[in-house]
């Protein structure tokens, strides 16, 4: 007995516990505790249950995970009509809706409470003596579906209210939706799982709340907003905006932006205001609402066929809307990826007529397989580039085709290439496509490669458009008086441009690499391909059939060598895959970018490129890890000066580690270096070591 009454308590406990967090992580926003904590009181809560079946209440948290499925939804009468709210489209609609509501008031001027219009399903929650008793759907407004058992797993639902006269019988009605996040986060799980994805948060809402089975909508991320009630209550508030505020102080979420509008013009402003937020809001809406303030004027208003004389929806144009795949194009962009783009019929979506819309990359538009004549959704929000969403299948026309990315850049032909794991499609004509003039640009500036100091992105605009500039090849035969003649270019100001694109002549092999903008060719592989190299015309030379070769004869070879137990060999060019091999070949073997490349180095106003020093023998190469702070040296410079040397210095502590080289606040990286026993160097060790080895 004791036993009993002592579980009895703790699960009571629990279940407030779980409640309480339920409320401060779906309702306020403002979690306390981590969610393994939360599933660590849920788990004991589930045992205490399990092991004393005559604990578990209807309100307990652990009703949330849903129940066994149902054949079907059994019918709700509702108490009071679910009603539909009249649409305005424009300002005059809400100037008359204002004018016949003062008119059949005789007042001067109206509050309005307004609120913003969820773009979710519409259900009604009732409680008796503060239990929740039941969930429903709309329906048909009269009649709809009780869908207890699913909404029971909404966590911000309250399954129990505290005790008060308002809520012996309370019946409380808003939306159920999925957050813009959640929705994402959804469809990314639905993408790995390799399920169909939503084609948008009402939909996925829609469906989750119709579940048969409660456990697929428990694992869904529904959420509830409150935003009325059904009948008025007894000793009810004098205001709707009170009613919401009721709400929110019993646990029901209730849109933050909620507010009481003065006059006509109050609400046209809060239009504009929640207008402007629209798509910074966590959630989609599709208009705001403006509902008379006092509820007995509400009252004598009243009603007109299905909708309430007291409310209207003013409505944001649609972000989604249908059209027409008239064609599908391939853009190219400045750093040479390939974008597939669809035409479309024109369509009004978003507040602006529409007609293209991005299909992203190879992967995206084969996963939504979108063809020229097929019926899609089209989306466009806030400022944000419209995409096609998806196709309406069933409207397919006979005979549409699979569309394939091109083999070849369509603006400046040379062939394309897709690297592994990367999604993006990119054109290998790097220096001399016309689109990508203005990306090679600043990519061969940049501090990591050519470092041309004054070339910002403004300038590199204006060189391009001025064709003063074709490729990078241009810069050096630029002359001062030619950029003082831009917009905005000093004389001064060119000078300085002119010098530092001097001073960028004098350059090594790896910086140069880098700067040709070779699609895959980092940082880091322009210097191994460098210290392989060690002169341009050797890497401009390389057979690369023949290396590819030799690759694959050290890779076997040190196989072979490990199983013997004996020491590895070098591989050419190791860290370098054949995809990468295989792009610098191809960017290689394109006339246009010789050319450039040529003009480059040309003897008398080109880059030089200094002789890459013989690296230190490949047995001789340690590995290192930097970590915290060093007094003298940033960590570039301690990294610059390790490799100078011929070492490598890699990112975490392995077993391949040699040494640590650690600084002040030295971290993780130290304790793991300590636990493998490996050698630990401060800044003077470090060059001591390097000069050593
Ligand atoms: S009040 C009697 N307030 O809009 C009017 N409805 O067309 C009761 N909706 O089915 C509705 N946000 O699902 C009201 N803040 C809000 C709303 C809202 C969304 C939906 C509701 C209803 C539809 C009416």
């Amino acid at each position: 007995m004791a036993v009993a009454a002592a579980a009895r308590e703790r699960a009571a406990k629990l279940r407030r516990e779980l409640e309480r967090h339920n409320r401060l992580y779906y309702v306020e926003d403002a979690p306390e505790i981590t969610d393994a904590e939360y599933d660590r009181l849920f788990a004991e809560l589930q045992r205490l249950e399990t092991e004393h079946p005559e604990l578990a209440t209807p309100d307990s948290p652990t009703q949330r995970i849903g129940a066994p499925p149902l054949e079907s939804f059994p019918e709700v009468r509702h108490r009071t009509p679910m009603l539909s709210l009249a649409n305005a489209f424009d300002e005059d609609a809400v100037h008359a809706f204002d004018r016949r509501a003062r008119e059949a008031l005789g007042v001067e001027t109206i509050d309005y409470c307004v609120e913003p219009k969820f773009d979710g399903l519409a259900v009604s929650l009732s409680y008796r003596d503060g239990l929740l008793v039941q969930g429903a759907t709309r329906g048909d407004g009269t009649r709809g579906e009780d869908v207890t058992p699913n909404l029971r797993t909404v966590r911000s639902i309250p399954l129990r209210l505290p005790q008060a006269p308002d809520t012996r019988d309370l019946e409380v009605r808003g939306e159920v939706l999925i957050t813009r996040r959640e929705f994402a986060a959804l469809n990314e799980r639905q993408r790995a799982a390799g399920e169909k994805e939503f084609v948008n948060a009402r939909n996925a809402a829609a469906g989750s709340l119709r579940q048969l089975d409660s456990r697929v909508t428990a694992l869904r991320p529904l959420r509830f907003f409150a935003y009325g009630v059904g009948e008025v209550p007894t000793g009810a508030p004098p205001t709707h905006a009170k009613v919401l505020e009721r709400l929110a102080a019993l646990g029901f979420p209730v849109a933050e932006e909620r507010g009481v509008a003065h006059g006509v013009e109050g609400l046209l402003a809060y239009y504009v205001c929640i207008g402007a937020k629209r798509d910074k809001l966590p959630y989609a809406i599709d208009g705001v609402v403006y509902k008379v303030d006092r509820l007995d004027w509400q009252e004598r208003l009243g009603y007109v066929a299905r909708a309430p004389r007291f409310a209207l929806a003013h409505k944001y144009p649609a972000e989604e809307q249908e059209t027409e795949v008239l064609d599908i194009d391939v853009q190219v962009g400045r750093t040479g990826v390939l974008t597939p783009v669809a035409r479309l019929k024109p369509v009004f979506v978003g507040g602006v007529t529409v007609t293209n819309a991005t299909l992203h990359n190879e992967d995206d538009l084969r996963r939504k397989d979108v063809r020229v004549g097929d019926t899609v959704i089209v989306r466009r929000a806030g400022d944000v580039i419209p995409e096609v969403v998806a196709v309406q299948r069933e409207k397919r026309p006979a005979g549409t085709r699979e569309f394939h990315m091109p083999t070849r850049c369509p603006v400046c032909h040379s062939p394309v290439i897709r690297l592994p794991g990367e999604a993006a499609t990119r054109c290998t004509g790097g220096l001399y496509c016309p689109a990508q003039r203005i990306g090679a640009l600043l990519h061969f500036k940049d501090r990591r490669a050519m470092d041309i100091e004054g070339l910002g992105d403004k300038l590199a605009e204006q060189l391009v458009d001025s064709e003063l500039v074709e490729n990078p090849a241009d810069l050096y035969a630029l002359e001062a008086d030619q950029l003082a003649a831009l917009a905005r270019m000093g004389d001064k100001s060119a000078r300085n441009v002119i010098d530092s694109i001097a001073r960028s002549r004098d350059t090594t092999l790896a910086r140069f690499v880098f700067a040709l903008g070779i699609p895959g060719v980092g940082e880091e592989v322009a210097k191994i391909l460098a210290r392989h190299f060690r002169a341009l015309d050797a890497l401009l030379e390389a057979d690369w059939q023949a290396l590819a070769a030799e690759k694959e004869a050290a890779r076997k070879d040190n196989a072979k060598r490990k199983r013997r137990g004996e020491a590895q060999a070098p591989v050419p060019l190791e860290g370098i895959g054949p995809e990468i091999m295989d792009s610098v070949r191809q960017f290689l073997s394109e006339r246009h970018n010789r050319r450039v490349i040529e003009r480059l180095v040309d003897a008398r106003t080109g880059v030089r490129i200094a002789a890459e020093v013989a690296p230190a023998p490949a047995r001789a190469a340690k590995t290192f890890v930097l970590t915290g702070t060093l007094p003298h040296m940033t960590r570039d410079e301690a990294k610059s000066l390790i490799e100078s040397k011929g070492h490598k210095v890699a990112g975490s502590v392995s077993r391949n580690t040699d040494y640590v080289v650690a600084g002040e606040e030295a971290g993780s990286k130290l304790e793991r270096a300590r636990e493998l026993g490996v050698t630990i160097l401060d800044e003077r060790g470090l060059k001591d070591t390097l000069d050593r080895l």
